[in-house]
């Protein structure tokens, strides 16, 4: 198992703090915001990564991170020229790829969960992870029946399909690179993680797990302060 850090995007939703820095390096209580999908992969026993980076902070992700040798592991680096979806990371990475399978997590996404059993259990297919949240229209949402297979997915729907969003977890095997690579632009100019989901799910392939405990998408103000307080409080109740 491949794991990848995508931690490109333009964070303007984060502006002025992203002007001069990435926002998968902003401070998130005493650790850069990267170190937190960084260590949901290493604790699921991945130690092959992609960072996948936009272009003006590749330097600053490189002096952090380095080899990965510091952290047990090995660290690969590629560019993302534009931010032109989530689903083209695995067009950047297919040759890190190769023929494994592979688990990819969002630079922003903070999670309390230990993924490693599903990680390490995975033989095919796509496998989505969702989290019950009160405004599921924010994000993409799935459906799914009591086997735990996905019956439906969109990005943000306009009618009511679930109360379960669609976190920045994903596993899928081998195929994800074909699947990347016959996604058609969205209307909003990029390749979307859903068209990948649907490609799987239309061949009856896609599972979903339930993510216990926090979740956070960091990528707001709100949510940045919400994920330092998080870890402020973890750190207290270790001492
Ligand atoms: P988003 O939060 O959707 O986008 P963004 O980071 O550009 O922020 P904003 O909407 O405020 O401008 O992205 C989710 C994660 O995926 C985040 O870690 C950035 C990363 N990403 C890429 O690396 N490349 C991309 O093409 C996109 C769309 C996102």
């Amino acid at each position: 198992m491949k794991g990848i850090i995508l931690a490109g995007g333009n964070g303007t939703r984060l502006l002025p703090l992203t002007k001069i820095t990435s926002k998968q390096l902003l401070p998130v209580y005493d650790k850069p915001m990267v170190f937190y999908p960084l260590e949901t992969l290493l604790n699921a026993g991945i130690k092959d990564i992609l960072f996948i980076v936009a272009p003006s902070h590749a330097g600053d992700f490189l002096k952090l991170l380095g080899s990965g040798k510091q952290f047990g592991a090995k660290f690969t680096y590629e560019i993302q020229d534009k931010p032109e979806g989530l689903a083209q990371a695995f067009i950047i990475g297919a040759e890190f790829i190769a023929d494994d399978n592979v688990t990819m997590i969002l630079g922003d996404n903070i999670f309390e969960d230990d993924f490693s059993k599903t990680i390490m259990n995975f033989k095919s297919g796509g496998h989505v992870f969702a989290k019950e949240v009160p405004d599921p229209e924010r994000f993409g949402v799935v459906k799914f029946d009591a086997d735990m297979n996905a019956v439906q997915i969109e990005e943000k729907p306009k009618t009511h399909l679930s109360n379960y969003a669609v976190t920045g977890l994903y596993i899928y095997d081998n195929r994800v690179v074909e699947a990347a690579r016959q996604a058609q632009p969205s209307e909003r100019g990029e390749l979307e993680i859903t068209e990948l989901h649907n490609w799987y799910l239309k061949k009856g392939e896609l599972k979903v797990d339930i993510v216990k405990g926090e979740w956070i998408d960091a990528g707001t103000f709100d949510t940045l302060l919400r994920a330092s307080n998080l870890m402020a409080e973890k750190a207290k109740k270790i001492q």
